[in-house]
């Protein structure tokens, strides 16, 4: 098992330690978003992911780093994959939006473009919250593209194990009103005390009907080891110098579907099965991608009425 690399106060940029998850998953979705079948669309994936700059990450952008004798690493699963995960998420806003809820927070957004992107109702406010060199960079090199938000965009620099909370009301947040947040592929880079405080920070800010979705991981259930192997090998196989295990926070954590139902939240659960079948798509055949299928997969959480 790989011993984590991660310690308090750490920071990084979009080439380095957890930054380059962030510029990994804009890869794939430059890869989902290319040619007459794409599976999504994301316009603005490949330039940053090549402002980045960095080899393996092109190439993986580029098609040249899927590994077609691999049940999930070859070229369809890994596009089909990033592309379950971005329509989940961006469904979760197309939904917000259309029950009238006008303020969105994205956690952990990395070269998140949903802000560029996404067709907003008008007067909805996107807030945005990262590493600060994360956010400058994508708000830089956005600017440098000519592209404008499609919402107004309020970015803020911070890391998420501080007191971002105050950040996000400096910055104009309105906890009267109902909010929709998503966290992406951040909470496993959270030590899980950091996870808890997270969580009841979104609990506190969020008034009656607001939406919070992320990842779903069954309570229990962790990463198997064979899994982190076949990550490192993945990583030598491409080049990268990525120990992707090495930057998580092991230990146990509350699952969030129970700490968030405890808390006033109901909760809804879309397995990856579920997830896969809703797109037409079918289940990798591997061992641990079966493994996921139940067990694993997106959560939404919505806030309760006071009694
Ligand atoms: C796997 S990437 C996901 C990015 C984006 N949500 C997406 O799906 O494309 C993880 C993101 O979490 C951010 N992140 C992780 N821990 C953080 C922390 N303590 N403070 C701020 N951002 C953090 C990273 O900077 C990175 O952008």
């Amino acid at each position: 098992m790989s011993e984590s690399i991660r310690y308090d106060g750490d920071t990084w940029d979009l080439a380095s330690s957890v930054g380059a998850t962030a510029t990994s998953v804009a890869a794939s979705r430059a890869l989902a978003s290319q040619g007459p079948d794409a599976l999504i669309h994301d316009p603005y994936a490949d330039a940053l992911v090549k402002a980045v700059g960095v080899d393996y990450l092109i190439r993986m952008a580029n098609g040249e780093a899927s590994i077609e004798d691999d049940p999930m690493l070859n070229r369809r699963r890994m596009t089909e994959q990033i592309a379950v995960r971005t329509r989940f998420f961006d469904d979760v806003f197309t939904n917000a939006a259309r029950d009238g809820i006008n303020q969105a927070v994205i956690l952990a957004s990395g070269l998140d473009t949903r802000a560029y992107r996404m067709s907003w109702p008008a007067g909805a406010v996107v807030f945005e919250l990262d590493q600060p060199q994360v956010i400058e960079f994508k708000s830089r090199v956005m600017a440098d593209q000519g592209v404008s938000p499609t919402a107004e965009r309020r970015a803020i620099g911070v890391d998420l194990r501080d007191d971002w909370p105050a950040a996000l009301r400096e910055n104009g947040f309105d906890a009267n009103q109902p909010t929709v947040w998503i966290a992406e592929g951040l909470l496993i880079y959270l030590p899980p005390e950091a996870q808890d405080r997270l969580l009841d920070s979104v609990t506190a800010l969020s008034a009656p009907d607001s939406r919070f979705a992320t990842e779903y991981m069954a309570a229990g259930m962790t990463l198997p080891d064979s899994w982190r192997e076949r990550f490192k090998n993945y990583s030598a196989r491409i080049g990268s110098d990525i120990d992707l295990p090495a930057l998580f926070y092991d230990g146990e954590r509350n699952a969030v579907g129970d700490y968030l139902g405890e808390r006033g939240w109901r909760i809804n659960v879309q397995t990856t099965r579920e997830s896969y079948a809703a797109n037409g798509f079918e289940l990798p055949d591997d061992e641990m991608a079966v493994e996921f299928s139940d067990s694993a997969g997106y959560l939404t959480a919505t806030r309760a009425r006071a009694q």
